[in-house]
């Protein structure tokens, strides 16, 4: 068979499972199966494809069809500026929280020698996205779960930072070390009812202890703030993601923790992501 007709082939098999990118994730799976770039199957639709080829085509097709994210069967997502390893131990970095990269590099200049703390660090590519490019400045980077920890140590090294961060496996609750410039997280904020809503391709294979957040989303969050009126320096900020409708909650707890709120950024659908906040003393 020619290329065409193996991607006529895997836009069906997708398309009647629901898959949105049908046409897209075909192309992607076909220059996976061949270790070719999608480019390289687009010019060259009229070749024929060895069986050999076919064979690992349709096993990478099985997968996708059963909802298997892209990111997790090739292994890497790009964030940033960069490529990160990625495996189902951590979240698949998201488009929106570029958002916190773009505020630090905003807030900071290129020479600048600060102390960061990213907490829930997954992947690392928050921590290893900003100390990129703030070559003088440091990070800490914790985790509760060790799998986690270790593809970031993974990423670390890939990146050629692995000097510049401490990481820890550790429950932000009981994280009790140094003072820092500033705090990022993306942290698990989806309650639990929303999480029974999601589609399969996040609930079935991203890991629930990043995603999942109790009753009302809050969880982590709440012990984040918490953590964070210790952990940060005089006038130190807390840069921190937010799901939908959390803005207000969180504006409160953050109030009560005596923060000043800096800065809401919204994403590219207009919705609140981000809250910048100062601690106060
Ligand atoms: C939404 S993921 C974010 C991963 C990564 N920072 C990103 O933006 O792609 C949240 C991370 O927080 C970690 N986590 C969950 N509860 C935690 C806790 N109590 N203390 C520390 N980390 C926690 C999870 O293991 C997960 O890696």
């Amino acid at each position: 068979m020619k290329y065409f007709q193996i991607l006529n082939y895997g836009n069906k098999v997708l398309k009647s499972n629901n898959i949105k990118s049908y046409k897209l994730d075909s192309e992607l799976l076909l220059a996976k199966a061949l270790n070719k770039t999608r480019e390289f199957v687009l010019i060259n639709l009229h070749n024929t494809l060895e069986p050999k080829y076919f064979i690992k085509f349709k096993k990478l097709l099985l997968r996708r069809k059963q909802k298997e994210p892209l990111a997790y069967i090739f292994k890497q997502k790009e964030f940033w500026k960069h490529r990160f390893y990625v495996n189902n131990d951590v979240l698949i970095p998201r488009p929106e929280s570029e958002i916190i990269v773009d505020e630090v590099l905003r807030l900071t200049s290129q020479n600048s020698s600060k102390h960061f703390l990213d907490v829930g660090t997954g992947s690392g590519c928050l921590i290893l996205s900003i100390l990129k490019e703030r070559l003088k400045s440091k990070g800490t980077a914790i985790d509760i779960s060790k799998k986690a920890i270790n593809i970031a140590i993974t990423n670390a090294k890939m990146h050629h930072l692995q000097n510049k961060i401490k990481f820890v496996n550790i429950d932000i609750d009981k994280f009790r070390f140094n003072k820092y410039d500033f705090i990022i997280s993306n942290p698990p904020y989806i309650d639990n009812i929303k999480f029974s809503r999601l589609e399969d391709d996040v609930a079935k294979y991203e890991p629930k202890v990043a995603l999942k957040a109790g009753l009302n989303g809050l969880k982590i969050i709440n012990k984040l703030i918490f953590r964070s009126k210790e952990l940060l320096k005089k006038n130190g900020l807390l840069i921190l993601e937010i799901g939908e409708n959390q803005e207000n909650k969180v504006k409160q707890l953050l109030m009560k923790n005596r923060f000043y709120i800096n800065k809401i950024c919204t994403d590219l659908r207009s919705h609140p992501r981000v809250i910048i906040s100062t601690k106060f003393i």
